[in-house]
Formats: structure tokens, C-alpha cells, sequence
């Protein structure tokens, strides 16, 4: 086989003033000319940042990369992008990861690179590296930062889910303003991400269910010394495949789609997992919808026993087999043919997994909750659909009738929830509006919505909640999410009046308002939609062109991909 010459060499290989200037001003660096000459130059998309405390070790993950890249006789070369942190960027960090995806996407084709490492962590850091970097289509490879070691307070061990629970403790004068700081510095006690099967967990999952990173990448925790070594071998193997010219689109398949779709339902999973995995669908043109979601996981149980939806932490999956012990667990449900990173197959990298702990990785046969996965709704309610995750929520609430209890927007919903005048019981519905893509505008994390005083008072513990908004990865409770299309764009969500009677069937799949479409047309010609007041720049791009939840909240004009040509020099 002829080898492929290096896109590289379209900028180092030139001879004359070009080739001139694309080297002279990398050699301040202290390069040597022979680096120039035809070696895998291999660019390593970092989102360290210290406003990312997830991501805040990269700078040290990055070097063990780079070992692994000069052994098998890369270049490597690192840059910035835009890295998103979750717990400090307003009004939500989902507002921003296109943004970040745009800036992945152009680095990479606008550089001399012939194969990519995507560096992420925190949340929004991998959907956004992974669409960008799709719609390049080089060699790439994923290196996860890991999640953080579980914490420890007074004897017990805490994750990102106990914050709820102290909040609620110190409210009651239950826990001091001492015990309380001290739990802050407790939970997050070494670097990496949040310790549940969060949204970073989650998404560290999926790229290694997808075959885009290396077996293990999803749980070796952060302060592990195996995580970087895991990024040492990373650095070797993306080498290797930019010599193999194996690209991303010859790992994600309409297959691979479907296997990580299933081991999310095995591990109890994000929602925030369906908006991320159809952008990256759409980024490689792969058909993938929201129905596929509840087709591909209504029969897989939950396996892994990990908080929110079990009650141990990634931390102590890794060390009872993994994910490639998850997965070997649904062997009998996944493509096992679909190729990977490291060159195997999913089958030969699941063959020898061993499951440690059968308190942590259920079987088919004894799963800890025989449902899983993610329920998509639809109905007058959701035309596009609605989602909801049974593994989080009561099961008695799963077939309820009530009456809504509306919330305009997120200002109503804080004014109001806690009044005690607030005509409400424990079998209303809370509805809540305006916290779509371009209600809020961003999707935030708001879904979960926290019971009416006057309702936890009476010890109810959940209720019925409805929004077009997001729920965190560690959130739980009967909470209908991603109600498309969303009230902010006229979506009957909009519609819905204090009183009205709506009925959630999860077992049918179904969500219907009983108000006759007469009543809701009376309605809908009353509807004035919001002015959110972004009149310039960014924002008001993203409301332009934002999609609806139902296709991924990509921007419309970024679904697809450009490959990794650029027709111009820059001289
Ligand atoms: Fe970064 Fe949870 S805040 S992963
Ligand atoms: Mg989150």
C-alpha cells in the first residue's frame, strides 16, 4: 500500500518562501528541522483552563500525551480551544458549546495537523471537541480527564448528588456554616469531573462506546497514575492511525450510534446524552432521531449500580471491570464488529473484561433496575417528542393525571414556587415554560425543578415536573425534559393554562394535554413570542439559528461536515 502523503507537508514540506515561512516562526519554539520532515504531526485540542476546574490537570495529561506521540515518532503540537466549564458559565454552558464546537472545527482544518487528540472533561468540553472535530474528519483519537476520586465526609462517601442534600440540611439549620464550607471542599477533593454518572461521565462513555477512545477511558479515575499512562497510549496509537489513515468516519457507523445508545441505558445515563449524540449524528451525516433512543434502549436494564440512578461512583466502576465489563455484560444486544481506536473490533476489546464486583456490574439476568434507558414521549403536548428517564424516576408517577400549575418562565417559577398561596398538591403538574434552546436562551438545567414548599412540607419527595429545558447528569425525579418544539417558538407547551388536565403515560409512551384543539387554536392565535432582547452578536446568532430539541440544538448551518481541505495558502 502507498502511503498517503501527510497534510502536514502541505504547509512544513514546501520548498521556497512558503515552506519558509510555515517553519521559520515553529522553530522558535526550539524545533528541529528534521521534525518538519514528514513525521505525523499530531494536534493535541486542549481544554485546559482554569476556569474549568474538571479540566484543570490537562496541562499535566497533555505531557503524558506527548510521550507516547514523540515514541511512535509524531510531532505533537498542542492548542487552546474554547473549553467550557459547568458550574460557572452563565446563564448556561449549552448556550456556548456550538461556539466551541466552531472553534475545534476551524483549528483543525486552518493547521498543519494530520491527526487530532480531543482533550475533554467537564460536560459540554466533549460533544463540542467531537462535533467540531467531525466535521474535519482526520484520524482522531479521545483522551477523557477522568472522573474525580469520591469524596469523603464525616465518614461518608459524597458526589456531586449530596450537594442537593446538604443545601436542603444547612436551609434547616441542620448542618453549620462551618460543616457546610467544610462539605464544599470534601466533595471535589482531587481534579477531574464530577463523580457520578454525570453528564461528563456520560459523555466519557459514549466516545468509548463510540470506539473513539481507548478501552478504560471512561473510568479510570483522574488522580489514577493508569490514567496517564492511558494517555501515553493514546499519543502511540493516534500515530498509528494517522498512518492507517483511520478516520472518524470509519468508526462512527449507524452501528456504533446504536451500541452507545445502548450501554448508556446499561449505565443509567445523562439525558443530556440524546441532544449531544444526535449533533454528532448530524455532524456525520448518520440518520439518527430522537424515536431512536427509546427504540435502542427500552430493553436494557440498568447494569452498572452508579449514582443517580444506582448508588456507587465511576471511581468504583473502574475498579470493578469498567465499561468494557458493562458491555461485555450486553454482548448478546451490541454490534460487535464495529472497529475502534486501537484498530480491534468492540468484541476483541470486550473478550477478556472480567466483572470484579457483582455489587457494582449486574448481569442481563439480575440487572439492578430492570428498566433503563430513556422513554420518548409524544403526544399533543410534545409533537417532536419529550424525553424522560424511568431509571430516575417514581414509578408510580409513570401513568398520572393531573392539573398544571404553570410557570411563564424561570423569573415566575423562583417568584412564586415557594408562596403559600401557590394552588397546588401533591398531583399537580408543574409546568414549566420558556427554558428551551431559544427560550432561556441555551437549554439550561432546570428541569428538575425543586417541589413547592408547601408540597415538601407534606413529605411528598416528587411529583410530576414538564419543561422544554435540561436536567444535570446527577438529577433524578418523574421529570418530562426536552418538550419539542419549545414554547418560546409558539410549541403547544406554550399553550398550557393553570387548571388544564394533562395525562403522562410513559408505559404507552404518551404525554397529551385534554384541551380540545379548538380551545388550544383559540390560543395559539394569542401567542406573542418572547423578545429575549439579544439584539447583536452571538447570542442573537444562536437564537437565529439554533435547532429545536429534537435534532441535537445544533445550529442549522453547521449540521454536516467540510472534510479537511482548505483551498487557499494563507500567502
Ligand atoms: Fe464539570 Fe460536573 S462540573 S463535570
Ligand atoms: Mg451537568
Amino acid at each position: 500500500m502507498e502511503e498517503k502523503k501527510l497534510r502536514s507537508q502541505e504547509w512544513f514540506g514546501r520548498k521556497g518562501k512558503d515552506g519558509f515561512i510555515y517553519r521559520a516562526w515553529m522553530k522558535n519554539q526550539g524545533f528541529p528541522h528534521h521534525l518538519f520532515e514528514g513525521r505525523p504531526v499530531i494536534g493535541i485540542c486542549n481544554t485546559y483552563s482554569e476556569l474549568t476546574p474538571c479540566n484543570a490537570h490537562f496541562r499535566d495529561l497533555a505531557e503524558a500525551l506527548k510521550r507516547g506521540i514523540w515514541e511512535a515518532g509524531g510531532f505533537p503540537l498542542e492548542f487552546p480551544v474554547m473549553s467550557l466549564g459547568e458550574c460557572s458559565i452563565k446563564p448556561t454552558a449549552m448556550l456556548f458549546r456550538n461556539l466551541a464546537s466552531m472553534d475545534v472545527e476551524e483549528s483543525i482544518r486552518a493547521n498543519p495537523m494530520d491527526g487530532v487528540v480531543l482533550m475533554c472533561g467537564c460536560d459540554k468540553t466533549t460533544p463540542s471537541l467531537v462535533m467540531g472535530a467531525a466535521s474535519v474528519n482526520l484520524p482522531t483519537i479521545v483522551v477523557s480527564g477522568g472522573p474525580m476520586l469520591a469524596g469523603r465526609f464525616k465518614g461518608r462517601k459524597i458526589g456531586t448528588s449530596d450537594l442537593w442534600r446538604f443545601a436542603e440540611e444547612f436551609k434547616k439549620g441542620e448542618l453549620s456554616q462551618e460543616d457546610f464550607t467544610a462539605a464544599e471542599a470534601a466533595m471535589a477533593r482531587s481534579q477531574g469531573h464530577c463523580a457520578p454518572m454525570g453528564t461528563a461521565s456520560t459523555m466519557a462513555a459514549m466516545v468509548e462506546s463510540l470506539g473513539l477512545a481507548l478501552p478504560d477511558n471512561a473510568t479510570i479515575p483522574a488522580a489514577d497514575s493508569r490514567r496517564k499512562v492511558l494517555a501515553h497510549m493514546s499519543g502511540i496509537r493516534i500515530v498509528e492511525m494517522v498512518k492507517e489513515d483511520l478516520k472518524m468516519s470509519d468508526i462512527l457507523t449507524r452501528k456504533s450510534f446504536e451500541n452507545a445508545i445502548m450501554v448508556n441505558a446499561a449505565l443509567g445515563g445523562s439525558t443530556n446524552f440524546i441532544l449531544h449524540l444526535l449533533a454528532i449524528a448530524g455532524r456525520m451525516g448518520i440518520e439518527l432521531n430522537i424515536d431512536d433512543f427509546d427504540k435502542f434502549s427500552s430493553h436494557v436494564p440498568l447494569i452498572a449500580n452508579v449514582q443517580p440512578s444506582g448508588e456507587n461512583f465511576v471511581e468504583d466502576l473502574f475498579y470493578a471491570g469498567g465499561l468494557p465489563a458493562v458491555m461485555k455484560e450486553i454482548a448478546s444486544l451490541l454490534h460487535l464488529d464495529t472497529k475502534t481506536a486501537n484498530g480491534k473490533n468492540l468484541s476483541e476489546n470486550i473478550l477478556n473484561a472480567e466483572c470484579w464486583d457483582r455489587n457494582l456490574i449486574g448481569t442481563l439476568e439480575k440487572p439492578f433496575k430492570p428498566e433503563s434507558g430513556i422513554a420518548v414521549l409524544k403526544g399533543n403536548l410534545c409533537p417532536e417528542g419529550a424525553v424522560l428517564k424511568p431509571s430516575a424516576a417514581t414509578p408510580s408517577l409513570l401513568t398520572h393525571r393531573g392539573q398544571a400549575v404553570v410557570f411563564e418562565d424561570i423569573d415566575d417559577y423562583k417568584k412564586r414556587l415557594d408562596d403559600p398561596d401557590l394552588d397546588v398538591t401533591p398531583d399537580s403538574v408543574l409546568v414549566l415554560k420558556n427554558v428551551g434552546p431559544r427560550g432561556y436562551p441555551g437549554m439550561p438545567e432546570v428541569g428538575n425543578m425543586q417541589l413547592p414548599m408547601k408540597i415538601i412540607q407534606q413529605g411528598v419527595k416528587d411529583m410530576v415536573r414538564i419543561s422544554d429545558g435540561r436536567m444535570s447528569g446527577t438529577g433524578y425525579g418523574t421529570v418530562v425534559l426536552h418538550v419539542s418544539p419549545e414554547s418560546a417558538v409558539g410549541g403547544n407547551l406554550a399553550l398550557v393554562e393553570n387548571g388544564d388536565w394533562i395525562v403522562l403515560d410513559v408505559p404507552n409512551r404518551s404525554l397529551n394535554l385534554e384541551v380540545s384543539e379548538e380551545e388550544l387554536e383559540k390560543r395559539r392565535s394569542n401567542f406573542k413570542p418572547l423578545n429575549l432582547g439579544y439584539e447583536r452578536g452571538y447570542v442573537n446568532m444562536f437564537i437565529q439559528n439554533v435547532t429545536q430539541a429534537h435534532e441535537g440544538v445544533d445550529f442549522d448551518f453547521l449540521k454536516g461536515a467540510s472534510g479537511p481541505e482548505v483551498k487557499r495558502d494563507s500567502h
